[in-house]
């Protein structure tokens, strides 16, 4: 897989637009993971010195919530719920459309960086189950026909950076 580019410019106005405000690291960070994909660890000096934080609380804060990631991902993260609700619902088969669809195994990402495929132990909706999330949006009570067009409102984001 060809290595991500990163919009160097882009990432460096994200950290502009928050110098000087250490208690904004979180959102910090969740803008560079949703406009680069990851948060890409060369950053994490920058990140520090803008927020006049050591590098180390900066990478412990990456570190502990699993939202954040040091790899490149998809810009969709379509995360599927494998938890005991979900699975008795019908969970399995929707990860096997989604794999189908994808083309994709767990923790894969195809080589555009459209589309990672990740499997989670509860997403906390289980009376909408089966789940499933694509970045921060909830789909709940999924069946196959509902799972294609999902991802078909996705696939047609195309032109949308
Ligand atoms: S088990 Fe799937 S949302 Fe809880």
């Amino acid at each position: 897989m060809k290595p991500k580019e990163i919009d160097r410019e882009q990432l460096k106005a994200i950290i502009d637009r928050h110098r000087g405000k250490t208690w904004a690291l979180i959102p910090l960070l969740q803008e560079i993971q949703e406009t680069i994909g990851y948060i890409p660890p060369e950053s994490i000096e920058t990140v520090a010195e803008a927020l006049n934080l050591f590098p180390s609380q900066v990478q412990g804060v990456i570190t502990f919530y699993a939202g954040f990631s040091l790899e490149p991902k998809g810009k969709y993260v379509v995360r599927v719920c494998r938890g005991t609700a979900c699975h008795v619902k019908g969970g399995r088969s929707i990860l096997r459309l989604m794999r189908k669809e994808l083309g994709l195994d767990e923790g894969e990402t195809d080589p555009e960086y459209r589309f990672t495929l990740e499997t989670v132990a509860c997403l906390g909706a289980c009376f909408l189950a089966p789940t499933m999330m694509v970045n921060r949006n909830y789909y709940g009570k999924l069946n196959p026909n509902k799972v294609t067009s999902v991802l078909a409102q996705y696939r047609k984001k195309k032109g949308e950076s």
